[in-house]
């Protein structure tokens, strides 16, 4: 028999990522999502059944945050977060067998805004705010979930980078047009991970049955905004990119309706702990990550 994953709200730039990984590797790969043609979060028995003898499950759902956070948007940010998770762990205990492993998202955003000092899963501070709420909740609803057969991991992501979605396309846009200066102060710190290390994560979690809880997935090695725009428009090879004080990116947020958290939050994160138990990252500098997306986003477009 084949062997099987399981991706809940698999549809989007990482899940999509993913199913191409796992379907090389030789798996069946089942998606929960709101679309026709996959499991339907309203199917119970359907859910049951994708979970029975799966290798692992990765929940991945969540309405993107790149939205004007009025009280509809904010209440759909919050429960295609958690009720999604608790549709899963209520699936989970009714499995025969279930997945030895339940990889949930979750964010680096958890931590406060940090210009001081990098935060680990050991020493990082909880930040306040609705983002931080929102993060806390997901990982509540997560491990309030005691599974005899199943380790639970929440993956606090940095900034995920790849050629195939997320971030990269507006800021290529930015530097194209000129605008690739640094945002707002500059200084607030940008931690990212490329995607490609996302999955290698999830790989050694996989072959790591030992391990389990939180995990910072972001590069070792975080730059600045000012510094990831500058490296940017190196890869780019423009030289000139004008900035975007913070009163501009509150007229351009409003317009493209966005929030400037998204842009000005000083997310400063560390992986202290999958560098402790030995996880090699492939992609550790800006400089090489660029690199690979440029190259990568060439031969797509
Ligand atoms: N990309 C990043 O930089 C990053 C960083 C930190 C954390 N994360 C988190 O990691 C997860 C995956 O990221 P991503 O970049 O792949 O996100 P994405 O492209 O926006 O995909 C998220 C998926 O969630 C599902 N979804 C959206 N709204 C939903 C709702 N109201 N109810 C149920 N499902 C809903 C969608 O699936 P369907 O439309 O098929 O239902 C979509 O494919 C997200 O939860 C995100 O918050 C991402």
């Amino acid at each position: 028999m084949k062997k099987k994953v399981v991706l809940a709200g698999g549809t989007g730039f990482i899940g999509q990522y993913l199913e191409e990984k796992f379907t090389d590797l030789g798996y069946e790969v089942v998606i929960i999502s709101r679309q026709p043609h996959h499991i339907a979060w309203s199917n119970k028995t359907g859910i049951i059944s994708a979970l029975n003898g799966a290798e692992m499950l990765i929940n991945l759902a969540g309405k993107s945050v790149n939205c004007r956070y009025n009280d509809k948007n904010k209440e759909e940010i919050m429960s295609s977060r958690t009720k999604t998770t608790q549709i899963l762990g209520s699936a989970l205990l009714a499995c025969e067998t279930p997945p030895p492993l339940w990889i949930n998202s979750s964010t680096a955003t958890i931590y406060r805004h940090a210009e001081d000092r990098p935060m680990t899963e050991t020493n990082g501070e909880i930040g306040t705010g609705f983002s931080v709420d929102i993060a806390k909740a997901w990982e509540q609803s997560l491990f309030d979930y005691q599974l005899p057969h199943t380790r639970l991991v929440a993956l606090r992501m940095a900034i995920v980078l790849g050629a195939e979605g997320g971030v990269m396309k507006p800021y290529f846009n930015l530097v194209r047009f000129g605008l690739g200066g640094a945002q707002g102060s500059g200084n607030q710190m940008f931690s990212w991970i490329h995607i490609e290390d996302v999955y290698q994560i999830i790989l050694f979690l996989q072959e790591r049955t030992d391990l389990e809880g939180v995990f910072n997935l972001s590069a070792p090695h975080p730059v600045s905004n000012r510094e990831f725009m500058e490296q940017l428009r190196k890869a780019m090879n423009r030289k000139l990119g004008l900035p975007s004080p913070k009163w501009m990116l509150e007229i351009g947020a409003i317009l493209i309706r966005t929030e400037t958290e998204l842009i000005v939050k000083s997310r400063w994160v560390l992986p202290e702990r999958l560098e402790k138990e030995g996880f090699h990252f492939t992609f550790e500098t800006i400089e090489k990550a660029f690199h690979q997306i440029i190259l990568k986003q060439q031969s797509i477009s």
